[in-house]
């Protein structure tokens, strides 16, 4: 991403506000142990503005009737840090690199943000940051409020995050080549799984694979924590343990992917272990894959986000019925949502920069919003049967299935695009057999 897409979106922003101070934080380090450190992931609203990846930054626009400004608050070179953890850009290497009016040293901030509230009457923050910085901000805030001859003080805090994630929301050509280069590795992956499936192994070796090809392929993190759930494990749905070994004749349930650039993707397939469905496992995954190509067929501009989800629960819950595991009447079994103990859980969310994206989905009005182009969502149903559920036949006991592509809605439609990713029986079964010893 280039310079100038962070500037029209600081500036989007700020077109949004009659005038007033917005801070942002970047995201803390965590503690994994004692004085060891998770990898460090970027505040996705902070790097969406501004594109800088250290801690201990704070970006700062402000906007008054005559001008707007932006300052960036870093960290400054440090001997000492370089030497442990890697060398900082400091502050004349971001004046250089980044296109914003001001660059100071974050030890600055306490003192210098007094003078940049002073005259502001709003200020916009992530309401639910309690670091240090937007506390020193309420805390000069106020000090001013105090100070005699201030006439204009912070009377309003906002919520800066709303505008940044409906920003967010509408993805750019840029931003959907991140999240492409992202499902191409990942599409690697699942393939590299497929491949590799046997009997036997292990589900962590199966993840281990996907983790070479997304490491060795440049790729940052994966977005989450990978899901590989042989047989009944499927149907726990945030199963991430991945300590089990794969069973004869059982699916394995693999929901892992890949970040690039911080943007996600988001993926799941569902297959046999030993690369053979069997009847009973054919039937239900089709099912489930005949849900899903219909929700996709459906998504185009203008359809409401909640009719999708309601148009899925009708056509699982149908698909249930079909496979005899629910009986009644259709209508009947959605208004006692009898079809949730099957599916639980939504047909997808929005996915870009956070992997679950906490744009928006409904607005100002709490009315569903509508796709519009530029939109990406997962589409992701799944039926699951507990090993231990009595009221099903046994058959289908111990089946759990989603399936998971991540879905770029256009000016006439949509497109899938995680669609290279084997996904029909047939696809996935030439897929296992290339297994090579
Ligand atoms: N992998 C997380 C999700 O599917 O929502
Ligand atoms: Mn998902
Ligand atoms: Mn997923």
């Amino acid at each position: 991403m280039n310079e100038t897409h962070y500037e029209l979106r600081r500036q989007k922003l700020l077109n949004a506000l009659e005038e007033g101070v917005v801070i942002l934080a970047s995201a803390s380090p965590k503690t994994r142990s004692n004085d060891t450190q998770y990898p460090y992931r970027q505040n996705s609203d902070f790097y969406y503005l501004c594109g800088f990846g250290e801690d201990n930054a704070l970006l700062i626009l402000v906007k008054t009737k005559e001008i707007t400004k932006s300052i960036l608050f870093i960290e400054p070179y440090n001997e000492e840090h370089a030497l442990w953890n890697g060398a900082r850009l400091g502050v004349e290497k971001a004046k250089e690199r980044f296109c914003v009016d001001e660059v100071h040293d974050i030890h600055e901030y306490p003192t210098l943000i007094k003078d940049i509230l002073r005259d502001h009457v709003a200020l916009y923050i992530d309401l639910f940051d309690e670091s240090s910085w937007i506390r020193q901000a309420k805390k000069s805030a106020k000090e001013l409020h105090e100070t005699r001859g201030v006439k204009r003080h912070i009377r309003a805090i906002y919520d800066a995050t709303h505008l940044i994630r409906s920003q967010r929301l509408i993805k750019s050509q840029e931003e959907i080549a991140q999240i492409k280069k992202a499902i191409e590795l990942t599409a690697i992956a699942h393939h590299e799984a497929m491949k590799s499936s046997k009997a036997g192994l292990y589900e962590y070796e199966l993840q281990a694979k996907m983790s070479y090809v997304f490491l060795s392929k440049g790729a940052q993190a994966e977005s989450y924590e990978a899901i590989v759930a042989g047989g009944n494990n499927a149907n726990t749905l945030h199963y991430i343990d991945n300590r089990e070994v794969l069973r004869e004749g059982d699916l394995v349930l693999i929901d892992a992917a890949c970040e690039w650039e911080l943007y996600a993707s988001d993926i799941t397939r569902t297959f046999p272990v030993n690369g053979k469905f069997s009847e009973v496992q054919r039937y239900v995954y089709e099912k489930v894959l005949e849900v899903q190509l219909k929700v996709i067929d459906a998504i185009k501009p203008g359809v409401k986000r909640d009719w999708l989800q309601h148009y899925s629960e009708e056509l699982l819950c149908q698909a249930l019925i079909d496979l005899e595991i629910l009986s009644g009447v259709r209508s009947e079994l959605l208004e006692s949502k009898a079809h949730k103990k099957y599916a639980p859980h939504g047909i997808g969310h929005w996915m870009g920069l956070d992997v679950h994206d906490p744009c928006p989905y409904v607005d100002d009005e709490g009315e569903s919003l509508c796709f519009a182009p530029g939109m990406v969502m997962t589409i992701e149903p799944g039926i699951y049967i507990r090993a231990d559920d009595a009221t099903v036949e046994e058959k289908y006991r111990g089946i759990g299935i989603r399936i998971e592509d991540d879905i770029l809605i256009t000016q006439t439609g949509c497109e899938n695009l995680s669609s290279a990713i084997a996904k029909s029986v047939e696809e996935i079964e030439a897929m296992c057999k290339s297994y090579v010893l």
